[in-house]
Parts: C-alpha cells; sequence; structure tokens
C-alpha cells in the first residue's frame, strides 16, 4: 500500500511526503527535479527522477513499489508565466496529468488526489466562495487546472477510478520542525517575498495595487499553512481508501488577510523595518478570493492546527533563516 506522491520534491509534495511518512505510510516519489530539490526529499524515500508523462516509467513504478494511490502535486504553478506560456502550462498540467492518470489506471491504481488551485474560480463575485460556485478561470494556470479536474470526473464514470480534487488556496509557511519549506528560486508569494525582504534577502518589496474594494486598498487571500494542507490530503487518502465517493474540496481557513496585514505581520514578527513602495495592480489579482470552508471539516473531519497568520509567517522565517 504505497502512495505515489509526483513531486514530491516540491513545497507542497514535500510536505505531503513528511505527513505520510509520520503516519507509517510508504511513499516513493516521482520528480523531474525541474522546480524540486532532492534534498526536501527524507532519506529512506525513493526518489525516482523522472517525467509522469512516462508512461512505462510510471508503469514500473508502480508495479515495483506496489502503489495504491496517487497524489498528484507535479505542475506549473506561477499565474505570470502561465499568460508568458499558455501552450507550456497546458502541457505540464493537462496532456501530463493525462497520460499520468492513464498509466495509473492501467496499472491497477484507482485512488487518486488532485492538487487543483483556487485560481479556477477566476474573480468570483462571492466572497467566501464555495465549491458550487461555477468556475471561471481568468488565466491559462487556472484552466490548464480545471481542465485536469474535469478529465478525472469524466474518466471516473466509466474507469475503476475515484479521486479527491483538493483546490487549494494561498498556501504558505512550512513544516513546525523544520525539516521543509519553500525554496523555490525566484519565488513570487507574498509572505516567502516578505520573509525574504525581512532577512535582507531581497531589497523590499512592492504592494501590487491599492485601489481594490477592499477594506484598506489591497487585495484579501486566504493563507493556509502547508501543514494542515498536508493533513487534508491524508484525510482525502483516508476517503478513499475507507470507500468514499469522488470529492471537490476547497482547502482554505475561510478568512482573509490583506496585503497590508500581512507585511504588517511579517515586519511584527522579523523586527524587520524593510522597504514596501507601492506599485500598480498586478494583472489577473482577483480582489478577494477567501475559501468557503466548511465541506473539507465536514466531510473529511479535518481539524486545521495553524490556523493563525502569526504563526505561517513565523514558520517561513524559521525556514527562511535556515536557508540564509
Ligand atoms: N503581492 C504583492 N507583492 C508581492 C507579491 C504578491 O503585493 O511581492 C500580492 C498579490 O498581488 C496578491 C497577493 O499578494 O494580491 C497574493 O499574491 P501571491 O502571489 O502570494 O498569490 P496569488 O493569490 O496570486 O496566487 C496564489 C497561488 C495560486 C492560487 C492562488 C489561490 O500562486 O496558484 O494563490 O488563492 F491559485
Amino acid at each position: 500500500m504505497t502512495v505515489l506522491v509526483t513531486g514530491g520534491a516540491g513545497y507542497i509534495g514535500s510536505h505531503m511526503v513528511l505527513a505520510l511518512r509520520d503516519s507509517g505510510e510508504r511513499v516513493v516519489v516521482l520528480d523531474d527535479l525541474s522546480t524540486g530539490h532532492r534534498d526536501a526529499v527524507p532519506e529512506g524515500v525513493p526518489l525516482i527522477i523522472g517525467d509522469v508523462s512516462d508512461q512505462a516509467l510510471v508503469r514500473d513504478i508502480v508495479a515495483q513499489h506496489g502503489v495504491s494511490a496517487l497524489a498528484h502535486f507535479a505542475a506549473r504553478i506561477v499565474v505570470p508565466d502561465s499568460v508568458a506560456d499558455p501552450l507550456g502550462y497546458y502541457e505540464a498540467n493537462t496532456v501530463k496529468t493525462r497520460a499520468l492518470i492513464a498509466a495509473v489506471q492501467d496499472a491497477g491504481v484507482g485512488q487518486v488526489i488532485f492538487s487543483s488551485t483556487a485560481a479556477i474560480y477566476g474573480e468570483p463575485e462571492e466572497s467566501p466562495v464555495s465549491e458550487e460556485v461555477p468556475p471561471a478561470p481568468i488565466n491559462p494556470y487556472g484552466r490548464s487546472k480545471l481542465m485536469s479536474e474535469w478529465m478525472l470526473a469524466d474518466a471516473a464514470h466509466v474507469l475503476p477510478l475515484r479521486y479527491v480534487v483538493l483546490r487549494y488556496f494561498n498556501v504558505a509557511g512550512a513544516d513546525p520542525q523544520g525539516r521543509s519549506g519553500q525554496s523555490t528560486p525566484n519565488a513570487t508569494h507574498l509572505i516567502k517575498v516578505a520573509c525574504e525582504a525581512a532577512l535582507g534577502k531581497r531589497p523590499g518589496l512592492s504592494i501590487f495595487g491599492t485601489d481594490y474594494p477592499t477594506p484598506d486598498g489591497t487585495c484579501l487571500r486566504d493563507y493556509i499553512h502547508v501543514t494542515d494542507l498536508a493533513d487534508a490530503h491524508l484525510r482525502a487518502l483516508a476517503h478513499l481508501r475507507g470507500g468514499g465517493d469522488n470529492l471537490v474540496l476547497n482547502c482554505g481557513y475561510g478568512h482573509g488577510f490583506s496585503v497590508r496585514e500581512v507585511i504588517a505581520m511579517v515586519k511584527r514578527v522579523s523586527g524587520s523595518d524593510f522597504p514596501v513602495t507601492e506599485a500598480p495592480r498586478r494583472a489577473g489579482d482577483p480582489a478577494a478570493l477567501v475559501s468557503r470552508a466548511d465541506k473539507l471539516p465536514g466531510l473529511l473531519g479535518w481539524k486545521p492546527r495553524h490556523d493563525d497568520l502569526e504563526t505561517i509567517v513565523r514558520h517561513a522565517l524559521e525556514w527562511e533563516r535556515r536557508r540564509a
């Protein structure tokens, strides 16, 4: 009963590997190390360096390691990058997902946990946004993920396949024990960027847009601790193993913080008053993206342990210091 984790050398995938290992599960990682790091995979966990769409390789891994479930994290995830390279994103996030699902199906694996994104909601009119709101992505990244969601749903009608789709909101923080964190070079995510600025790894940061229809004029986001997110995946796995139905679930806490609030928290926790400038809006940023968050706790019994912006920032900073 091994779990195949694609993208297990990356930020979120490596936290899933830790969570699985901590709960006594057998894990095998498939990662091409394009953005992931060998060091992020704990000792004793097999790391296969390869492409998720290499169907012969995937079938071999399933057979050799006794894989019974797939957690598919490997993807390209930067919104502006997807606008610049749409075909690259459809290839990485849609075409390769199709090949991977077909290969694990051929090899007899019928349980899939799929990393999706709040970007499939686009610029939702309601906030918090529930899973029932019709998807309306506004960039190739969101569309490439939504197409994979649809592909899974269509395939599950006719194949012995059950899945849980998890739509991540703004993932941040790091393993509380300091074993993993976000190592992405040239990161663009707010908390990561602010932590780097606080530690002098970059000169400062810009707030992208101060004229949004929000209380302080900056965007609101639902920041979720990466360890709580990994725990949601463990519960999804238990659900599938128990014969549970296909699910599509938001992963967020249900409350938002503005860009200014996040920056103020990073300044307070780090004790560093790094320079902040105000800049024009960034293309494609919705004003507010906050999860309606009752379904995940209700259906999977998920109980977040780090629903606290200060804790998220503290863990992110601790990781950033360790990498100094
Ligand atoms: N921001 C700044 N300055 C920065 C970086 C970010 O002002 O230097 C702002 C952004 O404009 C946005 C907010 O901080 O308003 C959050 O931006 P991030 O880049 O951290 O994250 P996004 O909300 O753009 O996107 C992230 C993931 C997506 C996912 C989305 C879901 O990258 O994959 O969260 O909410 F879909």
